[in-house]
């Protein structure tokens, strides 16, 4: 038995005692997924819960909870950061994360106690599955702990999930709610028309093709794609021939237009459907409904997202794919406002200050979409967005520069406590809130911090 589990056993013990239960997690696609795994296996259980949604734990959120004292608060998908605080205020919690953490105890289920990568071996989600294992017959959550992973781009390392993730993937084949394959990686594969597909790939972005119509329906007539009248195929609906002709007259375009091989490599890899959802749908794909989640929780309506993880496919549904277009029309202009304005660069980092007109809970979405189409891959790229009590800050790199040395995690956390703020994260994606007056000064920390970072390896 894995260390791990022995730990979510802890955990689930603790569950089981108490009578009335408070469930707090993160406002993204695995911080919804972490939420519905807990709840739902506290369901089955016959537990009563409570649950509420939170861009980040500060003090004042964590004192309110302390007010209202639940015999038992779970923390998904963050608390890792906090837990002192948690228990200066006496919070009686179990804590389930996967964020770089700030100590121990006996109730804290996260990978990096027991020297697994929380950035890319095991999420919120994946963490909050072991945990709902503990306490019962629940290896059908595995696809959303899928979801969750994959919204948390934990697959994107290496081309597909590893780790205690790949053991979840298992888990998830073996009941039915999960099934894998090698695929083209674009985004939209049960919901697009293939040539927006293609027009929208941000990642790879591919010169020539990404964000040109007439491009992409001419590439897709020349390597000889059928189109029926009005209604465009979607991936879907391809035959094999037809999807193996598409990836090979797409690796020859991006070959002849001289991109490099590392993003070609990126266009195919492993691709997670949930077969107990209907086809054509955005829940059918992991991807696409991470991204479904994530236009929900991140725009205030969290429980919008968390009725859809916990089965809802009427009324909620209904609520989620409209808010799902509003999501997408934010991020083409946020990343065109990042187009349009440019990055500053300096030593160490390269950044944008979108002030207040990109949403400070997508930003981060908008600067790791930015990073391959506008950015410079040898430097981070950190985002700056004003927010009601600061600035927000949020951080993206990529694995070559954390072999170098990167770990944004820290150099946010660091760099923020410096100026009065607080960060933490990943050691290739993070964040931050800083004093609003306080950011020249956090600028200068960080640059001296990251380069300090870089140069250590
Ligand atoms: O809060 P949380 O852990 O859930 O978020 C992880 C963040 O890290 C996500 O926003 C994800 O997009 C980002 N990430 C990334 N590139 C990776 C891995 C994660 O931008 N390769
Ligand atoms: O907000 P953003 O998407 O940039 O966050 C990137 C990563 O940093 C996420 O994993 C998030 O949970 C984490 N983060 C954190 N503390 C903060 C802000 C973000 O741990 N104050
Ligand atoms: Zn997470």
């Amino acid at each position: 038995m894995h260390r791990l589990d022995k730990r979510a056993g802890h955990c689930a013990d603790a569950i089981l005692k108490a009578r009335d239960i408070h469930v707090v997690s993160h406002i993204d696609a695995d911080g919804l997924t972490s939420a519905a795994i807990i709840c739902i296996a506290l369901e089955r259980a016959g537990r009563e819960y409570s649950v509420e949604f939170v861009r980040q734990l500060d003090v004042s959120i964590l004192e309110g909870i302390a007010d209202s004292n639940p015999d038992l608060t779970v923390f998904t998908d963050l608390g890792s950061g906090m837990l002192d605080q948690i228990k200066a205020l006496g919070i009686s919690a179990v804590i389930s994360d996967h964020h770089i953490p700030a100590g121990d105890c006996p109730t804290h289920l996260n990978p990096h106690v027991f020297n697994i990568n929380g950035a890319y071996e095991i999420s919120g989600a994946g963490t909050t599955f072991l945990l709902a294992r503990a306490l019962g017959d629940n290896n059908d959550l595995a696809g959303l702990a899928v979801v969750g992973a994959v919204g948390d781009l934990q697959h994107v390392k290496h081309g597909k999930l590893t780790g205690i993730n790949r053991q979840i993937v298992s888990l998830g084949r073996r009941s039915g709610v999960l099934h894998c394959q090698r695929d083209l990686t674009l985004f939209g594969k049960q919901t697009r028309p293939v040539y927006k597909m293609l027009q929208y790939s941000s990642d790879p972005y591919i010169p020539g093709l990404s964000g040109n119509e007439d491009a992409c329906i001419n590439f897709l007539k020349g390597v000889g794609l059928r189109f029926q009248g009005e209604g465009w195929f979607k991936w879907i609906d391809l035959t094999v021939e037809e999807k193996k002709n598409i990836v090979s007259g797409l690796i020859q375009y991006c070959i002849s237009a001289g991109i490099p091989a590392y993003k070609i490599e990126r266009l195919v890899g492993e691709v997670y459907t949930l077969p107990r959802e209907r086809e054509g749908t955005e829940t059918r794909d992991a991807s696409e409904y991470s991204t479904l989640l994530n236009a929900t929780a991140r725009y205030d309506r969290a429980k919008t997202g968390l009725a859809v993880c916990m089965g809802d496919r009427d009324k909620e549904y209904e609520n989620a794919i409209h808010l799902l277009a509003e999501h997408r029309r934010n991020l083409v202009e946020g990343i065109n406002l990042v187009k349009s304005q440019g990055m500053v660069t300096l030593d160490n980092f390269q950044y944008f200050d979108a002030g207040s007109k990109i949403k400070d809970t997508i930003v981060g979405i908008v600067a790791g979409m930015s990073v391959s189409s506008v950015g410079n891959r040898n430097l981070p790229v950190i985002a700056f967005a004003d927010t009601d009590d600061g600035v927000k800050v949020s951080g993206r790199g990529n694995y070559d520069l954390v072999r170098k040395g990167l770990n944004l995690g820290v150099s946010l956390n660091t760099a923020a406590q410096a100026v009065g703020g607080m960060g933490g994260g990943h050691d290739i994606a993070a964040g931050a809130t800083i004093p609003k007056e306080a950011k020249s000064e956090f600028i200068k920390h960080l640059d001296q911090i990251i380069g300090s970072q870089l140069r250590s390896s």
